[in-house]
């Protein structure tokens, strides 16, 4: 789905910088619950849509949990959420109104799962903490669902010629974006 590997100048940039990291991500699982959450508010009436993303929203705010046990077992807590300009330039793309605004939110999703599923994939094997390794490989795996359940959502809701074409454009525009942004130690 990505147009673009993560720089490799990334990962030893994110484990110089783990325990920041470690709460940027929590953010950012508390942000996946969030949005999921507000698809569901803005497309009541789509019952797929609806049982898929609230389930998902379960999970992504057990996640957030999970990495908020992992801050307390190195005695850090969850300072203030610095924002997200990756997410925040991604939606950007997504188009006003309709049947497009609702694949593109859908799309836009989908990719920022398939990045996180990507770095959350280098830093389990970055990690050199075996059970700090174990847990990131196991979160990259849900990762991957997610992206491929919010393409699957895309599609049964659009149809799946245009929505290959469209998520090929967003996934382009994902890849100038990461390419854009600073290197930090934050999952985006
Ligand atoms: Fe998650
Ligand atoms: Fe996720």
């Amino acid at each position: 789905m990505l147009k673009s590997p993560t720089d490799p100048r990334w990962l030893p940039c994110a484990l110089e910088g783990l325990d920041g990291l470690l709460v940027d991500h929590a953010h950012c699982e508390k942000k996946a619950a969030a949005t999921a959450l507000s698809l569901v508010g803005a497309y009541p009436e789509r019952e797929r849509l609806v049982r898929q993303l609230s389930a998902l929203a379960i999970e992504e705010l057990r996640h957030f949990r999970a990495v908020l046990d992992q801050l307390q077992a190195r005695r850090l807590g969850l300072s203030r959420d610095r924002g997200d300009p990756y997410a925040k330039q991604l939606m950007q793309h997504v188009r006003s109104s309709g049947e497009a605004r609702l694949m593109d939110r859908l799309l836009v999703g989908g990719l920022i799962e398939a990045r996180s599923h990507e770095r959350l994939t280098l830093l389990a094997g970055g990690i050199e903490d075996p059970a700090l390794a174990a847990f990131y490989a196991s979160l990259a795996r849900a990762e991957k669902g997610h992206a491929r359940l919010f393409v699957e959502l895309a599609e049964g809701y659009g149809g799946e010629g245009p929505v290959g074409e469209r998520l090929d454009e967003l996934a382009r525009h994902e890849a100038e974006i990461v390419a854009g942004l600073p290197l930090e130690p934050r999952i985006h």
